[in-house]
């Protein structure tokens, strides 16, 4: 009697044939015990991985394509675990070339990985190949054959259609990360998830999976390739479910904010609700009252460029004006803020994130204070500024780009870094060997090469006259 469909993805870059290479060996459709077999391939684990999340069907096996020659690499147990997150009940280890040795030893491997995997069931095949290239049976052994355990694979769960989804404002998530860029705390993505975007903010990356072992070891970021679990926290509640609840509102992709690449896929684990224990406490003595009572609108000038690009002379010459016009003012400055605050932050990629939604935070709570906040901080990402404007609010934040090129910036080399970053005495200089986005449009734009730090302060104190910020 013929079955429901069978849903088989074929893992394994060694599938130049598709799914013709082993079809032979899959049951003919005239056959009576036949079933309906469906196979996708996959050569490339990130993609499968998307896959997964943005097909509305699950799979009801993997089959793991293993090259007997080379062994069990750590590309398979990546698949395997992807597959094993993904709730596929069913794992076939087909280990392609005529050898009992290789077949035996690649299944060891494979049950020793197994512990790791929630596969329900594992089966070794051993598979050979002819010379027009498809896959033979093998005459040394006696198990189930492919076409068998096909035959009998148990159908994918349904989905429990009565839960209702929940509304999360958190997530904890399995991660598949794809982009080589590496997943840093602090970063905020766009989150796409039954059909609805949010902003997500990943507040933590604690484990990743070690492709060798599937030993889960603790880590700080993902790197490409890396299954990792992450926490992260929505902007919107956004209804979901957990993937092994509902596949369709439990996976969901992660996608760059500014190229919006994709750049991760997501298994969700554990909905967080926000926490009741804190609310937003309203005050009567709210921003409005403290702008009032300091007769000024409240405002973030963000100041970024290179080291040496004079963004702190510049932002202590404006702060002198403002402070001679009766405003009230603070700065943020990168060289001070790393004494204190962010002390234990250095100039990794991740440290950078991590220092400017620091100082994106802390400006937010000196606009709430009233303030004119200065901010002088290099800023090298475009995410991260987009963080700050985000958080600060579109109409209260100003990015002004001192712009001043990089062998300008070497010339003046005010203390002498960029000397020591090409000798090599400091790592991960920006504008040496680490990079500078440079804002595409930023509300203000100070040549340094072209007027003098007074005249570039005064310009931006005019712009501030012209936005109606300050009389
Ligand atoms: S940011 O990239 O994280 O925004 P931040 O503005 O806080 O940098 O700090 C930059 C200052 O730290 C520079 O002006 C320079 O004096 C000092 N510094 C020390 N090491 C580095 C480095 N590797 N890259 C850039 N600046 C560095």
């Amino acid at each position: 009697m013929p079955g429901s469909v069978v849903r088989v993805m074929v893992c394994g870059s060694d599938n130049d044939h598709g799914s013709t290479w082993f079809g032979p060996m899959l049951p003919a459709p005239e056959d009576p015990e036949s079933r309906p077999i469906a196979t996708a391939e996959t050569d490339d684990p990130q993609h499968f991985a998307e896959r997964l999340i943005s097909e509305s069907f699950g799979y009801d096996v993997v089959l793991l394509l293993v090259d007997g020659r080379a062994g069990l690499q750590p590309e398979t147990s990546r698949f395997a675990a992807i597959a094993s997150v993904a709730g596929i009940s069913q794992a076939i280890v087909a280990v392609l070339g005529d050898d009992q040795g290789a077949f035996e030893s690649i299944s060891r491997a494979f049950n020793a990985l197994a512990p790791k995997l929630a596969f329900e069931r594992i089966t070794p095949i051993p598979l050979g190949l002819s010379e027009d290239g498809s896959a033979t049976e093998v005459t040394w052994y006696s198990g189930p054959s492919l076409r068998q355990v096909l035959l009998a694979a148990d159908e994918a769960q349904p989905l429990s259609e009565s839960a209702e989804p929940a509304a999360a404002d958190g997530l904890d998530a399995r991660v598949v990360w794809t982009h080589e860029t590496p997943l840093f705390r602090g970063r905020a993505y766009l989150l796409l998830l039954g059909g609805r975007t949010v902003t997500a903010t990943v507040i933590d990356i604690s484990t990743r999976l070690d492709p060798e072992t599937l030993d889960e070891v603790s880590v700080r970021e993902l790197a490409q390739g890396d299954i990792g679990r992450v926490s992260l926290s929505l902007t919107h509640p956004l209804d979901c479910h957990t993937y092994a609840e509902n596949a369709e509102l439990g996976g969901f992709l992660l996608v760059d904010r500014l190229t919006r690449k994709g750049v991760g896929a997501g298994f969700v684990t554990a909905i967080r609700a926000r926490n009741a224990d804190i609310v937003w406490h309203q005050l009567d003595v709210d921003k409005a009252a403290r702008s009032l009572l300091k007769g000024q609108k409240p405002v973030v000038l963000w100041f970024t460029g290179l080291s040496g690009a004079g963004k702190s002379t510049i932002a202590n010459l404006v702060e002198k004006r403002l402070h001679a016009l009766g405003h009230h003012t603070m700065i943020l400055d990168g060289d001070n803020v790393r004494h204190g605050l962010n002390r234990d932050l250095g100039f990794s990629e991740a440290d950078r994130v991590e220092n400017i939604r620091r100082i994106a935070e802390v400006s937010r709570l000196f606009v709430e204070a009233g303030l004119i906040v200065l901010v002088s901080f290099i800023s090298p990402y475009r995410a991260e500024r987009m963080l700050a404007r985000d958080r600060v609010g579109e109409s209260e934040f100003l990015e002004i780009f001192v712009d001043t090129p990089i062998g300008e910036c070497r010339r003046r080399d005010p203390k002498g870094l960029y000397e020591k970053a090409d000798s090599g005495l400091i790592r991960n200089f920006t504008g040496v060997d680490a990079p500078y986005e440079e804002p595409e449009e930023p509300e203000i734009r100070l040549r340094t090469l072209e007027g003098s730090a007074e005249a570039l302060a005064d310009e931006v104190v005019s712009a501030l006259r012209l936005r109606g910020i300050i009389a």
